[in-house]
């Protein structure tokens, strides 16, 4: 069985690190599918893979629509197996994982039957690649990854600055997702770049949101070099607290 986590929680908290330092633990244990679904495109960055423009659905799917208005794309072709041919092809394949990146969701422009011919494509590779585990890592909420694909969600990790006010954001999304799709099997508050203790103030909003807290990261100094120098957060050594943290979470998670 699949095991499908999702990332969760607003711009700039940590989202995208922690999926790729996750990708990192989870791929030691088992063949991983790091699904980039925010269309800013930047976990292959995270993951210290090179990623082609062409290579994300997004253009796949505008070259598709494209050549179905040209009237260049064979009619013996079928739109589905053209549509799957050409993810297979854009997966970027590293050790342990593959990645595939969503790019821009569908314009306005486009035809519906995509997004169910995207699904299906999905469906499919996970089906084919036998994966043990998909680390979704979203944009904000789910909304935009809810259209790509119906699988169910296993694990949700909610991430959250240390503030009050991330804390109450993060609540509020586990409702709202918990609203968008009834198929999450369980979610967690990760506080990221913690210094200290929670305040008193914070425990009580972290009660407020009904979130478990899965973990609380420290700040760690080391990834601001990584990104001074143009290295990978998968490059962190395995010592690293963020690392460690990250693979607390893959243990006490039973993933
Ligand atoms: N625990 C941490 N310590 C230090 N820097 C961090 C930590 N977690 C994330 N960062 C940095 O914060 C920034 C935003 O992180 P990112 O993972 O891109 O967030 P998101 O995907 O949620 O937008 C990045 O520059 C990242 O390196
Ligand atoms: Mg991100």
């Amino acid at each position: 069985m699949t095991k499908t986590i999702a990332m969760a929680g607003k711009g700039g908290v940590g989202k995208t690190t922690v999926a790729a330092l996750l990708v990192k633990a989870l791929s030691q244990k088992g063949l991983v599918l790091a699904l980039d679904a925010d269309p800013s495109t930047n976990l292959n960055q995270a993951l210290g893979l090179p990623l082609d423009d062409s290579q994300t659905v997004g253009s796949i799917r505008e070259k598709m629509t494209e050549d179905v208005s040209k009237g260049t794309l064979s009619p013996t072709i079928p739109k589905q197996e053209y549509l799957f041919g050409k993810i297979v092809e854009s997966l970027a394949e590293s050790r342990g994982f593959d990645l595939l990146a969503m790019g821009r969701p569908e314009g306005p422009g486009c035809y519906c039957a995509s997004n169910r011919f995207l699904r299906d494509s999905l469906d499919k590779l996970v089906h084919d690649h036998k994966y043990d585990y998909i680390v979704m890592d979203c944009e904000a909420g789910l909304e935009h990854i809810s259209r790509q694909t119906t699988r169910d969600i296993d694990v949700m990790l909610i991430m959250s600055d240390p503030t009050i006010r991330g804390i109450t954001a993060a609540g509020r999304m586990k409702k709202l997702i918990e609203e968008l799709r009834s198929n999450v099997g369980r979610a967690g508050l990760i506080i990221n770049r913690v210094r200290g203790d929670l305040t008193p103030e914070m425990r009580k909003a972290v009660e407020d949101s009904g979130l478990e807290v899965l973990a609380l990261i420290p700040e760690e100094s080391g990834v601001s070099d990584l990104e001074t120098t143009g290295k990978a957060v998968v490059d962190l050594p395995a010592e690293s607290s963020l690392q460690r943290k990250v693979q607390e979470i893959v243990d006490n998670l039973s993933l």
